[in-house]
């Protein structure tokens, strides 16, 4: 039976290591020599039927022979001694979790081993032992000095977030750098689970988003196969705990490499983007950014607002800051009250420059210690202000410790964040140290304390947007009509695309508006609806067997009289026979010929990974070219399709930009939104294509419809 808890991983009462080893080169020896030297906080049992001691304590020959309570073993024997190790276990049946870190299971893809992960499950299962890997190096947590990994050289540094990696060996590496660096960035708990047997990420993620000791979870993920449930997951999360992604194969080269590492496929990286962001998940690009966001939304309250201020003493480091604050779009610089303008005159020595540019305090070397501590008040008054990174490179003549203390004091007054860069080595190590203490993140490079606080001003961003859309990833199973079934049963028995006017048909019935259309089977016929419809009108042949229309010659546009109806009709038919002899041709499709708008391209794909999925894009040239596109992860609300208009490169072109005519953005969202329902509630369909769509200041058009099911 599955426990909720993870309990019986993080916090194991006593730990035996199965496969436990003398030599300095194994697996078995490193996991022993971690526990022994952080000091886990519960006895070490190590097994292995050759020794009697390890490491200076006692040793057993077997799981049987311990004679106390074991909870949780860490197995490191080769793949196929496994089962045996479980089935000592499940004879002592006081085992309740086990953290296998032989690889040579399911990842390889081999029959015979993938059965082997199977029958060690199963055995676990019986036993009631839950499972984190194989393959997999497990877990650390730094308040009981837990660490079932065989990677040498982690400090247990205690902070506020929580780690999950899909690789292991990186996942070590980071934790290395972390808290390694001159002031370590410090973590709660830490997991690598490997193939997921049994423990997933995902379960991992909702016991972080209970533990009371994560603040912040960082991530490296590859590729995710349970997407839809993923984010839903991360959603609920989000809403109370920031969830940090680095997530890789954003490059199709490293997409490929993904796929191949893990078994998992990487996803279209576009996708994962836009489903990042409405699951509140905020993504950062690499590791050092990882660490730095989360140590700093662990650390420091989120800010109101998104206008910031560089307070600093040195204008190189001032200069860098600025670079990087001023390369975000999400960062406003502060402008600074009169008020505070003057004060900071009075306080600050004469050639400090406080009014060159916007959101730009150098203090000047000449600045004691005090003056850096009242400056930052100063600009943390403002009521302008809703953050500052602040910079020095303390001089000799300063005493860093009494600079960090002071510092610490006016930044614990406010409820505002402040990230801190101080450069000089070892010379600002322990004002760094005051600083870190109270709770305040200092980094080594000013773009580093930037970077963090774009990301909490992000952070504070995806908060109120998960606020605000109340989005649901939930699909609900909806009652499909009967008049589409009788369009997609058939096509699909006789394995026939959709013809156009059944795809309009289809997306009609959700609300889709179209240029006024109608079939006519020959050309009196077409002559009358043309005449209904208004000239000039556009004739589309309409066969399930042709997809490309225009391909075949089967498309004419501009016809304005009846002369040209008739013409245009025997030229596709005779089209149509000459290219393509074998499709059964249903009819010609006559529709008005809209007028001239703006173009653009609205559709939907069902993703491998994420499901349902639809797209915004510029039509025309732009789509090919500029690849000016936005999606999301359907069903998605109206303020969701807004924003995704608002993510094109061209939007301005919708709001009336350099003389364009304003388009009904309303309407448009509108018609996203719909072609998400058509997807999410009829799973037979595929693709979705509306291409092109024509906007104009009172409505919004269709002019083709597409479906693949
Ligand atoms: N009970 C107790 N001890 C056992 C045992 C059993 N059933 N079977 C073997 N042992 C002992 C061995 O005798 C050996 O001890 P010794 O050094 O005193 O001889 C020790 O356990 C380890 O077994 P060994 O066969 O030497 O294996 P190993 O240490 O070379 O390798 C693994 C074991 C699990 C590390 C290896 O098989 C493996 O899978 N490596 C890859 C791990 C990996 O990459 N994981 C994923 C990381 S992301």
């Amino acid at each position: 039976m599955k426990s909720k808890s993870l309990d019986h991983f993080f916090y194991p009462k006593s730990i035996a290591v199965v496969g436990a080893s003398e030599d300095p080169g194994k697996a078995g020896y490193q996991i022993v020599r971690n526990l022994l030297d952080l000091q886990f906080s519960g006895p070490v049992y190590p097994v292995n039927p050759k020794l009697d001691e390890l490491c200076g304590i006692k040793c057993f020959p077997d799981l049987a022979a311990i004679p106390e309570a074991v909870e949780q073993m860490v197995v490191s024997v080769p793949a196929f001694a496994v089962p045996q190790v479980f089935e000592q276990a499940a004879k002592r049946g006081d085992v309740k979790a086990a953290v296998i870190i032989a690889s040579g299971f399911s990842e390889t893809k081999e029959p015979e081993r993938v059965q082997l992960e199977k029958k060690v499950l199963a055995i676990a299962q019986e036993a009631g032992i839950r499972v984190i890997g194989p393959n997999c190096i497990g877990v650390m947590n730094t308040k009981n000095h837990l660490d079932t990994t065989f990677a040498a050289g982690i400090r247990q540094v205690p902070g506020g977030m929580s780690v999950i990696s899909q690789s292991g060996a990186l996942g070590a590496s980071i934790m290395m750098f972390a808290t390694n660096q001159a002031v370590p960035i410090g973590f709660a708990k830490w997991a690598h689970v490997g193939n997921q047997a049994d423990v997933d990420v995902l379960e991992v993620m909702e016991y972080y988003r209970d533990d009371p000791d994560t603040k912040a979870i960082a991530m490296y993920m590859e590729g995710i196969n349970n997407a839809r449930q993923f984010l839903e997951v991360a959603q609920s999360i989000c809403q109370e705990k920031p969830v940090i992604i680095l997530k890789v194969g954003r490059s199709e080269v490293g997409q490929g490499a993904a796929a191949s590492h893990t078994g998992s496929l990487a996803g279209s990286d576009s996708i994962y983007q836009a489903a990042f962001k409405q699951a509140g998940i905020l993504r950062v690009d690499t590791v050092e950014e990882l660490l730095d966001a989360a140590k700093a939304i662990s650390m420091q309250p989120l800010p109101q607002g998104n206008r910031i201020v560089v307070l600093t003493e040195a204008g190189g480091p001032g200069i860098i800051a600025m670079d990087e604050l001023g390369l975000s779009p999400e960062i406003t610089l502060a402008k600074l009250s009169p008020k505070t303008k003057e004060k900071l005159k009075e306080i600050l020595p004469p050639m400090a420059i406080v009014d060159h540019t916007e959101g730009y305090v150098d203090m000047s070397a000449a600045a004691d210690e005090k003056q850096h501590a009242e400056a930052l008040r100063c600009i943390l008054d403002d009521p302008e202000v809703d953050g500052v990174v602040h910079l020095s490179v303390p001089p000799t003549f300063l005493q860093p410790k009494k600079m960090g203390e002071l510092t610490a004091e006016v930044v614990s007054a406010f409820n505002k964040p402040v990230t801190v860069c101080y450069l000089a080595g070892d010379w600002v190590q322990a004002a760094r140290e005051v600083l870190e203490e109270r709770g305040i993140p200092t980094f080594d490079m000013p773009e580093r304390a930037a970077q963090a606080m774009v990301n909490l001003v992000r952070r504070a961003n995806l908060v109120q947007r998960v606020k605000e859309q109340k989005s649901t990833l939930s699909v609900t199973k909806a009652k499909i009509s009967e008049s589409v079934l009788n369009i997609i049963q058939p096509a699909q028995t006789n394995q026939r695309a959709v013809t156009e006017p059944e795809a309009r048909s289809i997306l009609h019935g959700f609300g889709v508006p179209f240029v006024p259309a109608e079939l006519a089977h020959n050309q009196n016929e077409a002559v009358d609806i043309a005449k209904k419809l208004g000239y000039p009108v556009v004739l589309k042949v309409v066969s399930p067997q042709i997809i490309h229309k225009s391909d075949v010659g089967g498309v004419e546009v501009n016809l304005d009289s009846e002369q040209k109806v008739r013409s245009a009709f025997s030229k596709i038919v005779a089209n149509a026979e000459v290219n393509m002899p074998q499709a059964e041709i249903q009819g010609l499709l006559v529709s008005k010929q809209a007028d001239a708008g703006t173009e653009l391209i609205i559709g939907g794909m069902r993703d491998l990974q994420f499901g349902p999925v639809v797209m915004v894009g510029f039509g025309g040239i732009f789509v090919e070219v500029l690849k000016d596109v936005s999606f999301r992860v359907a069903p998605i609300s109206e303020k969701e399709a807004q924003a995704m208009l608002r993510e094109l490169k061209l939007y301005p072109l919708l709001t009336g930009a350099r003389g364009q005519e304003k388009i009904d953005i309303d309407a448009l969202a509108d018609m996203i939104v719909k072609v998400g329902q058509a997807l999410v509630e009829i799973p037979h369909i595929k693709e979705i294509d509306l291409n092109p769509v024509r906007a104009y200041s009172q409505e919004v058009l269709a002019l083709d419809a597409r479906i693949i099911i």
